[in-house]
């Protein structure tokens, strides 16, 4: 066999094989550019706490703070002025119990907040997120049985507490709804109870194909919802599965979700693509606390550039197919444009 040295010749860059013209200047890099994100795109999370305690920084999460009513109103302003469109609020209440009991008080941080929030500003989209694990003294996302021994989280007993706290942060004004539980049925549940308490206009985002993920970490310190035994595997899916998650995303379509969500995104870009492929309703990434950590932490030690490592990473995940972005890069994105 004889080798040949490859050695370019004319033909190899005719003026047809030259696609480096179309990043010869910035104008014409912008010009070409297939994906951008928009402020507008960016759904910002906030953590609410109960009045009595102080507003504190989440360690792992620098940026993010756990904030009281008055504080997240503020924040809500901010985010609004520098085009953000919608905030997604976790709650932490003022005791915990079996059943997660305090997530219906109507009195509660997220009822409050939505309220004061809807009130101040009111063109800004509230999504509430629907989950016990806050709220429950064992931290976990259902009410705990005893199967002969062995605790588990059962589905039909959670199903209609999601229900009951769901149409409380819609009654309190909440735009969305979004049950990151991952309990069998439970947007059919409560798209049901929206529906008999005439909350008809109130839409689902559902949580539909969310991983047991390692990268949930932070989120925990800052919610305070770390389960006290076992992990949340028997709910949560398996990270290996994609085929998994598109039965998922079809079950919560079926179920009545109005828009359906990959969580996290980034070791998840393949399911994004999928998501994206296979069904029309919007599609939304979030872009989760160990992700945010990450760049962060690595930034801070003068590892990675990190706004330009936050902006390569919400342009993948739009690029992947995501129409949404739930991040806590949104404020800081956001003041980097214009
Ligand atoms: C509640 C919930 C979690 C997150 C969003 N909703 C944590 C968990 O499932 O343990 C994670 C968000 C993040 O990591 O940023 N079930």
């Amino acid at each position: 066999m004889t080798t040949k040295t490859m050695t370019p010749t004319l033909d190899a860059v005719s003026p047809d094989r030259r696609p480096r013209r179309l990043r010869r200047t910035e104008s014409i890099r912008t010009l070409v550019r297939e994906t951008v994100v928009r402020p507008e795109d960016l759904i910002y999370p906030l953590f609410v706490v109960p009045n009595t305690r102080p507003k504190v920084e989440i360690g792992s999460m620098p940026g993010v703070w756990q904030l009281r009513v008055r504080e997240v109103v503020d924040e809500a302003r901010r985010a609004y002025d520098l085009g953000i469109r919608a905030l997604l609020l976790f709650g932490l209440p003022e005791y915990k119990d079996g059943i997660g009991s305090a997530s219906w008080d109507p009195a509660g941080p997220v009822q409050s907040a939505i309220e004061a929030i809807k009130r101040a500003v009111p063109q800004i989209t509230v999504m509430a997120d629907v989950c016990l694990c806050e709220y429950t003294d064992h931290g976990h996302c259902g009410v705990i049985v005893d199967h002969n021994g062995t605790k588990d989280v059962d589905n039909d007993q959670t199903l209609p507490l999601l229900a009951k706290q769901a149409v409380s942060f819609a009654a309190a004004g909440a735009d969305f709804v979004a049950p990151s539980d991952m309990m069998d049925g439970r947007v059919a549940a409560i798209r049901e109870a929206l529906d008999d308490a005439s909350l008809t206009d109130v839409g689902i985002m559902a949580y539909s194909a969310k991983y047991a993920s390692g990268f949930y970490g932070p989120f925990r310190e800052a919610a305070e919802s770390a389960p006290q035994f076992g992990d949340r595997r028997s709910y949560q899916m398996d990270p290996a599965n994609v085929r998994e998650a598109l039965r998922e995303m079809e079950l919560d379509v079926e179920e009545g979700a109005d828009m359906i969500m990959v969580k996290p995104a980034l070791s998840y870009l393949d399911v994004i693509r999928a998501a994206r492929d296979n069904f029309d309703l919007p599609v939304a990434a979030y872009n989760v606390s160990g992700e945010y950590s990450m760049v962060k932490a690595a930034a801070e030690r003068g590892w990675i550039d990190g706004p330009r490592v936050m902006n390569e990473i919400l342009t993948s995940i739009k690029r992947a197919g995501a129409d949404l972005i739930i991040t806590y890069h949104a404020l800081e994105f956001a003041e980097k444009q214009g």
